[in-house]
């Protein structure tokens, strides 16, 4: 029988549906050695904190998060809550000696992250940050042919995650879900919101960032604050597009708005390498595009490869080949992938320093575009 792992969830909204949902589907598709227990979750208010505990089974519920920490049952704290709440929610877990599974961004700022981690190393605690997009198989797959050298030297690296949700000057600042508009919660706009999983991906298939050279606008300068009914200047970033180098000399490129109508949230990838190129799309995220220069000239041509064979990255664990799976199945992968590597011992990818890379680009993309020069990264 799989040892019991309590777990601890703060925040009951977006993300504290879809980790709960991945806790309880992870061991009726993986065989894990810990059974995960919905022990306690917590949230700001207190008739939805109980409402989320009863409808998904967790045995009990707390509107403060320091419960969570200083029970002794708990044994990992899954961090769903807005991004100013992260560090000093971290750093008390790994204090209390806390596996923790943190929501992206890491922090609101390197300064707040590398804090982190050193908290996560001091206490020698498993750690790891959400950036679940690298758990869609697709994308998976394409990190195995980056490293299998089949595009050869990469020369480009490009990626957009557009939106169009906040061009309404009536969409307020502050409240549940809207704090992302409000830059104290937030830390920034979009870049720490989307952008960060795009250089999170990219860092990943293609190694460090090493410069950029960004620029920001902000469409809407005031909006209603949902806390105090006042209208306040906004001060994050609505769009971002920034260039940047990789260290291994290849060129990027990307782009991130909340005013791109008609895109709900469109997430692509392109990389260009010597032999071969792959593409891939969020609204269409079970298939793969590549096109390899290799081929004989009379076939050659874009594929689309739709990754649902049981030899592509966690496919034999779902369905038949042809049956496809979304974007829930992404949490289901971190929670299995986080549960075998506490076991044996091993760091679960994006770790809270690999995620504070992602941060040290972040912000040097905000301070580029601040300064209107290019910025080399500080890792
Ligand atoms: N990985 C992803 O793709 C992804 C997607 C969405 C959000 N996120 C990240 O997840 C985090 C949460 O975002 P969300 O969309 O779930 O937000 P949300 O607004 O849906 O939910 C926030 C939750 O935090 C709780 N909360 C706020 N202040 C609290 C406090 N002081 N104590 C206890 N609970 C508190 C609220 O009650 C609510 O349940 C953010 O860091 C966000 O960037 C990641």
């Amino acid at each position: 029988m799989a040892k019991k792992l309590n777990i601890g969830i703060i925040g009951y909204g977006f993300m504290g549906r879809t980790h709960s949902n991945a806790y309880c589907k992870a061991p009726h598709f993986f065989d894990l050695p810990y059974e995960p227990v919905l022990k306690l979750a917590c949230g700001l208010e207190e008739d939805k904190a109980k409402a989320f505990a009863e409808r998904w089974g967790y045995q009990s519920y707390t509107t403060d998060w320091h419960k969570v920490i200083e029970d002794d049952k708990i044994d990992v704290v899954d961090i769903c809550v807005p991004n100013n709440l992260h560090a000093e929610i971290a750093l008390a877990a790994a204090k209390a000696g806390k596996a923790i599974c943190c929501e992206k961004p890491l922090a609101l700022n390197t300064t707040q992250a590398q804090k982190m981690v050193e908290a996560v190393e001091k206490a020698g605690v498993p750690n790891l940050v959400s950036f679940n997009y690298r758990r869609v198989p697709a994308v998976t797959l394409a990190k195995q042919l980056i490293d299998e050298g089949r595009l050869g030297k990469i020369f480009h690296y490009r990626a957009n995650f557009l939106q169009d949700w906040t061009i309404s000057s009536q969409v307020p600042q502050g409240g549940m879900a809207t704090w992302r508009l409000d830059v104290k919660a937030a830390g920034s706009g979009v870049t720490g919101d989307l952008l960060a999983h795009c250089i999170d991906t990219a860092m990943w298939h293609n190694g460090p960032i090493t410069s950029v050279c960004a620029m920001t606008e902000t469409f809407i300068k005031e909006r209603r604050h949902a806390e105090t009914g006042k209208l306040e200047p906004v001060g994050i970033d609505d769009a971002c597009t920034f260039f940047c180098h990789f260290d291994n000399g290849s060129l990027g490129n990307f782009e991130s708005t909340r005013y791109a109508r008609g895109h709900k949230a469109l997430y692509t990838f392109e990389i260009n390498g010597e032999h071969a190129s792959i593409a891939w799309d969020l609204h269409d995220l079970h298939r793969l595009s590549y096109f390899d220069h290799r081929d004989d000239s009379i076939v050659r041509g874009w594929r689309s490869v739709h990754v649902t064979d049981g030899d592509m990255p966690y496919m034999d664990k779902w369905w038949v080949p042809g049956l496809q799976i979304g974007y829930e199945h992404t949490f289901v992968h971190q929670v299995a992938d986080f549960l075998e590597n506490m076991a044996a011992g091993k760091p679960t990818s994006p770790t809270f320093r690999e995620a504070l890379a992602t941060q040290s680009v972040c912000d040097a993309v905000l301070t580029s575009a601040n300064n209107k020069k290019w910025e080399t990264v500080k890792y």
